[in-house]
């Protein structure tokens, strides 16, 4: 393999700008030509591909968001716009690609391979950490850092006005961010999608807390949970605890989680995975995603890290509940 290209599609996510700046050094140092492709899949149809040396991710390291752009195509998603994308890759020579991105992309990715046989390896950039194959996405651990910030700048006015807090967090439909963040924040209770945690509950634990005397309390909700948004939920609350004088205020973190500087472990496992991602492609993989499960490097199918999913530690959802007693 001789000439190869590297894109980021999907969700933004802080330490994609490490992993590309990775992918291109990677791929200088091994003697490849390395090309970079604007807007993900689109900019593979439209033929927004560029030639990249080392000095194109100078000063990038520390940058969030990703200066190959992203974006979700639908356009990719049809036959014809994967056609559109086959003839740009042949036209600038380009026989293998790493994927920067969620599962979206690896669907991508693995159709365009059905069709025309362009291997790509996959490198996990997602702040959701919902990816089969891999301990931790690059991203999430500094979204879970941005949240834990706005979670604790909460408590000091969740604690001065003796409030409820509801805290809605991202995540899609994976609660990791919401764990993640709510016991590192003291949360006194997590609501995640993958365990079904009805209102009767959440009431029963504020009523405890009232009768310990708690004043404030913090809930962290995944944006994915069953019982619907941060605001749902509160407003189911309100209804069940009609009568008491409730002061209860709700907070959705958004796009704040996706932006900012990545932290020194997203930095480390952004430039681990595009390596990684580039040594694979050039050893013969292909359809697999680069990943790190306990410290070791690991290439997991594209099939796998679509279809399966990824638990979540019960056992730390029952620690916040022991915890903020
Ligand atoms: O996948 C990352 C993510 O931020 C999810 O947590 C969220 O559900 C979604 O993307 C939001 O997407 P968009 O930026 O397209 O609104």
């Amino acid at each position: 393999m001789k000439r190869i290209a590297v894109f980021t599609s999907g969700g933004d996510a802080p330490g994609m700008n490490a992993c590309i700046r990775a992918v291109v050094r990677g791929a200088v140092y091994h003697g490849l030509e390395v090309f970079g492709i604007r807007r993900g899949y689109n900019g593979m149809i439209n033929g927004d591909i560029f030639q990249m040396t080392s000095h194109s991710v100078s000063n990038i390291v520390q940058r969030g968001g990703t200066i190959l752009k992203s974006a979700r195509s639908k356009e990719f998603m049809t036959p014809e716009g994967r056609q559109k994308a086959y003839g740009q890759l042949q036209k600038f020579g380009i026989e293998g690609l790493v994927a920067i991105g969620g599962n979206g992309t690896f669907t991508g990715a693995t159709l365009f391979f059905d069709e025309f046989g362009i291997p790509t390896v996959g490198a996990p950039g997602t702040i959701d950490n919902d990816l089969y194959g891999t301990d931790y996405t690059i991203g999430f651990d500094t979204a879970v850092n941005t949240a834990l910030e706005a979670i604790d700048k909460i408590r000091d006015t969740a604690d001065s006005h003796d409030r409820i807090f509801l805290i809605e967090v991202m995540g899609r439909d994976s609660g990791y961010i919401a764990i993640q963040s709510g016991i590192a924040g003291g949360a006194e209770l997590v609501m995640v999608p993958e365990v079904l945690t009805p209102i009767s509950e959440v009431v029963n634990i504020l009523q405890q807390g009232f009768t310990r005397s708690k004043s404030s309390s913090i809930l962290v909700v995944a944006e994915g949970e069953e019982e619907g948004s941060a605001k749902e939920v509160a407003e189911k609350i309100s209804k069940m605890m009609v009568g008491q004088d409730l002061d209860m205020r709700v907070t959705t973190l958004g796009h704040i989680q996706r932006g900012g500087i990545p932290t020194a472990y997203d930095r480390i496992l952004a430039s681990r995975l595009g390596l990684g991602a580039l040594e694979g492609l050039m050893n013969g993989e292909k359809n697999v995603m680069a990943g790190v499960i306990n410290n070791e490097l690991v290439y997991t199918p594209f099939r796998d890290t679509i279809r399966l999913p990824k638990p979540i530690n019960e056992d730390l959802l029952r620690m916040v509940k022991i915890l903020s007693v």
